[in-house]
């Protein structure tokens, strides 16, 4: 039988440069969409997923992380006291017991593929799933729970994928398809940030990802690629040269890239009109502003 897979993680060390100065108090995954942590997005799609043990790959100045995910006995019983349940409840969805959660500093920024490395003894001889929460997913069924059902079917390593425009394929890992089967491709090589006009594809890698321990090995090389990082992408492919299968999977929902400002923004507003307390308002908010900017014309 095929190895369950029940671990994620979570690379979060990076300095967040782009959302400065926010960032230089305050983890970038710790920003909110609306009310909620980024990193919590991406802690709730993974339970969805049937992942029990979460990895954080975090670095300098992330203690607000290790925090978020504790118990805060004050505030729980002042809320206890106020009897204010339904924000206990809430609280409750961030908690992590003990050992369910485990956090190892990467303490040289030496690229996602160092970030992953840097995770190798929590990993046992078993496949194991990266979560990048940069990357929000707003789906019906959850991304990673679209892929762990897929992966029952073919094993192997699996990434997510999207088409692109040609011209953002340089921003990402791109896969050099061998075979389209529909909602999967198989893949022949996949290429971190191509130059423009040398993408093999439009399809690119979104920060979803099941990996086997092959690729930990591959990382153990410390092979640096693309911008002189070590890059997950060169390892899942050395995986391949290896034998190993490598599949695209298009999953169904809408990405936003949040680790750009624009891509949060609209998060934010998707999230927002996604929820019945804050739709209304927000609705006719943007009608207004979209109507006078037409009038404006
Ligand atoms: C990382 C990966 C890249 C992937 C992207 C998805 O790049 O290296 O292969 O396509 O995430 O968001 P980054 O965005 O960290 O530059």
């Amino acid at each position: 039988m095929r190895n369950k897979l029940t671990k994620a993680i979570f690379p979060v060390a990076g300095l967040g440069t782009r959302f400065l100065p926010a960032t230089k108090s305050v983890p970038k995954e710790i920003m909110t969409l609306v009310d909620r942590p980024l990193v919590q997005y991406a802690i709730d799609e993974a339970r969805a997923a049937g992942i029990k043990e979460f990895i954080f790959v975090t670095s300098r100045g992330k203690g607000a992380l290790e925090d978020y995910f504790d118990t805060a006995p004050q505030l729980e019983q002042e809320l206890r006291k106020k009897g204010k349940d339904e924000l206990l409840e809430i609280l409750k969805s961030t908690n992590m017991d003990s050992g369910e959660i485990a956090y190892t500093r990467q303490n040289k920024a030496l690229g996602l593929g160092h970030a992953v490395w840097c995770a190798r003894r929590l990993i046992a001889n078993e496949p194991f799933a990266v979560i990048l929460p940069d990357d929000v997913i707003a789906a019906e069924k959850p991304c990673l729970a679209q892929m762990v059902e897929a992966f029952a079917e073919t094993g192997g390593n699996m990434v997510a994928a999207m088409e692109v425009p040609e011209k953002d394929a340089c921003a990402y890992g791109v896969l050099d398809v061998k075979e389209d089967m529909g909602r999967m491709v198989s893949t022949k090589g996949m290429v971190e940030k191509p130059k423009l006009g040398e993408a093999p594809s439009n399809l690119a890698v979104i920060g979803r990802y099941i990996l086997t321990p092959t690729v930990l090995q591959k990382l153990n090389k410390k092979k640096t690629g693309a911008g002189g990082e070590i890059q997950l992408t060169d390892a899942i492919d050395a995986a391949r040269d290896e034998g190993e299968d490598v599949f695209g999977f298009r999953f169904e929902g809408r990405r936003f890239d949040c680790g750009s400002k624009s891509g949060f923004l609209r998060a934010t507003v998707a999230f927002a009109l996604d929820r019945p307390d804050l739709r209304d308002d927000l609705q006719a908010y943007i009608n207004e502003i979209a109507h006078s900017a037409k009038a404006a014309e």
